[in-house]
């Protein structure tokens, strides 16, 4: 009997947009004390354990951000997490880039979104994101990985 699986590979991305980079830096009251780096190592610990493997891109310009995603698309990864930063708010690119995807996207936002200035209350994926995770800090990060982990269990 065959032992194959349909299961996508191991692979999540995590892609975080503009101004993340200064994380631990820029507002530390909004978005924490830890610098992107600093949250992407406790996540690759995560993945480890859960025999994911994690590639991370940050990117200050959507251009940069909508050819990562494209090149998602030619992969079958196990989901992306994508925190898109003020992107979020504004980019039609972004989302028909999404659409091309057929894994699982995990929004994901340091602050809640929601109990913020109304401009920011708008996200033009969340509808078409699997699931959007907003206002947990940098666990947010470590529960959208839970989260594919969890789907990918059931594929
Ligand atoms: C953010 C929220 C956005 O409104 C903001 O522009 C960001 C960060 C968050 O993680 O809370 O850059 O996505």
């Amino acid at each position: 009997m065959s032992t194959q699986t349909n299961k996508p590979n191991p692979r999540v991305y995590v892609i975080n947009g503009p101004n993340l980079n200064m994380l631990g830096k820029r507002e530390p009251e909004v978005y924490g004390s830890l610098s992107l780096d600093e949250i992407n190592r406790q996540l690759d610990t995560t993945a480890k354990g859960l025999g994911l493997d994690l590639i991370f891109f940050q990117s200050n310009h959507e251009g940069l951000i909508i050819e990562r995603i494209h090149e998602v698309f030619e992969e079958n990864p196990a989901g992306i997490i994508i925190n898109p930063g003020a992107l979020t708010h504004t980019s039609v690119g972004l989302r028909d880039a999404l659409l091309l995807l057929s894994c699982p996207i995990v929004e994901v936002h340091l602050s809640n979104i929601h109990k913020r200035e109304p401009f920011r209350h708008t996200s033009m994926i969340a509808d078409i994101a699997t699931g959007q995770l907003t206002g947990f800090g940098h666990y947010g990060y470590q529960m959208a990985l839970n989260a594919i982990h969890q789907l990918r269990q059931i594929l």
